[in-house]
């Protein structure tokens, strides 16, 4: 088991990382709150199913009283109405301000489940369990959390870190394929901005991740938490540096904002679309002139690729279609998004100085 420390204004906690920890949660949790009380479990119906019940044996075996609670799996339980309800259920279920929510799930449980703990009496403690390698390297770590409305996504929220991250890899192992590729988008994107080495350890190592190798794939789950966190230390709610992690995000933004619709796509999950925003943007960091390392684009492709990521937009999908997402990005001010752009692998720079005309060059680029 590794542990990444993770401390910011907000709380300082530990993400713990490794095989068969899920069956120590309980004591886990005895142990940074002994007086807890009730404990909530939040999960969606797909991962309550696979592992709700370990879940609840874990926290029952160490004499904790907990219940499990689950919204329908997807994007939309993100939702005003999910909250509501959960709210209702804290409420029935008595937590009080000494108890505890338990998100199982990937980052959709993870932002909701953390938005109902932190809004419930106020702020009440509440423990990450990771579901998705994404929400294992990104979404439980930082404290970000909150619901989307119908105007867009992550539109209401508030900064709630949590007492613990307990990421155990054994729950990856029921993960479709699909959702581990598009949690490696995320991990290339920490290499690209961050840190030189990571790129070649991928290099190196893509087999063995694929394969869910459970020595490397803890390896590079607590690598890149150590990554997040580091960035997230230094800037808890995002006045500068964190901005950095939305490299790839500003093109993959608007792609999933209108890929949804588009037949050819069949549906991209963010990942996806962030794997194809990471080539714009590295593209784009070469039509801006930032970029002294050109052979970075052909390298990250040929990583996504092995990670069976797409490179280029879908078939027949005309790059212009993007353009006017660009400037609805929740980053940009006054339409004119902020870009994350990489100068070499480990290096990145924000910056709004550039041209549509250079914006569209990389565009061009992605065009299948
Ligand atoms: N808070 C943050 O800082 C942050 C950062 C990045 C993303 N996010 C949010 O995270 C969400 C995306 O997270 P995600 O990609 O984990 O999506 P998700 O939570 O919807 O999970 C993806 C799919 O995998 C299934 N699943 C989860 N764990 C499983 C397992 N172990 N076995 C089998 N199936 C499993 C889920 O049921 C779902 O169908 C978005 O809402 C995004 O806004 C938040
Ligand atoms: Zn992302």
């Amino acid at each position: 088991m590794t542990e990444v420390q993770v401390a910011t204004p907000g709380g300082s906690y530990a993400i713990k990382v490794g095989a068969g920890l899920l069956p120590s949660l309980g004591a886990e949790l005895k142990a940074l709150r002994p007086r807890v009380t009730q404990i909530l479990i939040i999960s969606d119906e797909t991962v309550a199913a696979l592992h709700g019940s370990a879940a609840l044996g874990a926290l029952g075996n160490a004499g904790l009283s907990a219940s499990l609670v689950t919204v329908p799996t997807g994007e939309g339980s993100k939702s005003l109405a999910q909250l509501g309800a959960l709210w209702e259920r804290c409420a029935e279920a008595g937590l009080d301000r000494a108890s505890c929510i338990v998100a199982l799930g990937g980052g959709v449980v993870g932002d909701l489940a953390g938005f109902v703990a932190a809004t419930y009496m106020r702020g009440i403690a509440f423990v990450q369990v990771p579901t998705t390698l994404l929400a294992v390297v990104d979404s439980s770590v930082g404290g970000k959390t909150g619901i989307d409305l119908p105007q867009g996504k992550n539109l209401v929220g508030s900064f709630h870190q949590p007492i613990l991250v307990l990421a155990d890899v054994d729950l990856l192992a029921t993960l479709p394929e699909r959702e581990i590729s598009a949690g490696l988008a995320e991990v290339v994107k920490h290499g690209i901005i961050r840190d030189p080495g990571l790129l070649d350890w991928l290099e190196q190592n893509a087999e063995a991740i694929l394969a869910l190798e459970k020595g490397r794939l803890s390896e590079l789950l607590a690598w890149n938490c150590r990554i997040k966190a580091s960035v997230v230390g230094q800037d808890e709610r995002e006045s500068g540096l964190r901005a950095i992690l939305n490299f790839g995000h500003t093109i993959g933004h608007a792609l999933e904002a209108v890929v949804g619709g588009h037949v050819a796509a069949d549906g991209w999950v963010h990942g996806e679309c962030v794997a194809v925003g990471t080539v714009g943007a590295l593209v784009l960091s070469q039509a801006v002139g930032a970029l002294q390392e050109p052979a970075l684009i052909g390298r990250t492709e040929a990583l996504l690729r092995r990670f069976r990521l797409p490179v280029r937009l879908p078939d027949g999908f005309e790059s212009k279609a993007i353009l006017p997402y660009l400037a609805r990005d929740k980053k940009a001010t006054g339409g004119r998004p902020t870009w994350v752009l990489a100068e070499r692998a480990g290096s990145s720079l924000l910056t709004a100085d550039v041209t549509e005309a250079q914006v569209l060059t990389a565009l061009a680029y992605l065009e299948a």
